[in-house]
């Protein structure tokens, strides 16, 4: 039983539109260019792999990826685009795959769909269980934005536009949120989704890879590199199983 909201057909249908500004090439390919270097010729394994926005390049740069997923719909979206991607539908915390791996990534914050503290630290020891001595395990996620909130305040706008209006609600007493999103159609008619969240700061995601027995290697701010600091908006994270 897993405390991750389940993505259904219609969420699954227009994921790649709805997300289109995840598919850009300016986004896309440092992600892919770093993953592929990571994996060092080896394997690789995404937790969360939804309809292969990465796994599918991964695999294009000779990658051979593997992919863990908890919705069936997310999966038969990859496979309309790329049958061959072997994938166990379950959840990240604790589904087997079969083999080790070079490389084992989750990105675009998709470990903070699991609600609580306790998965997310099995997420990291699946990810170690799963991975060669010498392996990597690649975290990519967002910093709760927290200094939006004065006091008194539950809610911040992350977009306002004329079609899409959304914004967040945090409590920081327990890390959970909700991202709300208001989408306004050409027919005029508006429709609301929500997905809900638990945020990790990344010494925590620290303290959870030491958990699981893997070492720190790297944090940049980006796929690119560039260096983390306090006014970092988003982390990505290396940690390696010891030798
Ligand atoms: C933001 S999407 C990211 C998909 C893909 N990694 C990408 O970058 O486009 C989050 C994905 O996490 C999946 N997910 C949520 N909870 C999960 C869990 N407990 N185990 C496995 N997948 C999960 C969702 O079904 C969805 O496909």
């Amino acid at each position: 039983m897993t405390s991750s909201d389940l993505w259904d057909a219609d969420t699954a249908d227009r994921y790649d539109e709805s997300s289109a500004f995840m598919f850009a090439p300016e986004v896309l390919d440092p992600a892919v260019d770093a993953l592929a270097d990571l994996a060092a010729g080896g394997p690789a394994l995404e937790l969360a792999i939804g309809t292969g926005r990465v796994a599918i390049p991964l695999t294009d740069r000779g990658v051979p990826v593997s992919g863990v997923e908890l919705s069936g719909p997310m999966v038969d979206r990859l496979h309309a685009k790329r049958p061959g991607i072997p994938v166990v539908v379950g959840d990240m915390a604790t589904a087997t795959v079969p083999g080790t791996f070079a490389l084992v990534y989750v990105v675009w914050n998709s470990i903070g769909n699991l609600r609580t503290q306790a998965e997310q630290v099995e997420t990291f020891r699946n990810a170690a269980r799963h991975l060669r001595p010498g392996g990597r395990f690649v975290v990519e996620l967002w910093i709760p934005g927290i200094r939006r909130f004065p006091p008194g305040q539950t809610a911040a706008p992350f977009h306002v536009g004329a079609h899409h209006a959304g914004f967040d609600t945090y409590d920081m007493a327990t890390q959970q949120g909700t991202s709300h999103h208001y989408y306004r159609h050409p027919d005029g008619t508006v429709t609301y989704g929500a997905s809900n969240f638990r945020y990790i700061w990344p010494a925590e995601c620290d303290l959870m890879a030491q958990l699981a027995g893997l070492r720190p290697e790297r944090r940049s701010a980006d796929w690119a590199g560039a260096p983390f600091t306090g006014d970092s908006e988003n982390h990505v994270s290396v940690w390696r199983r010891p030798i």
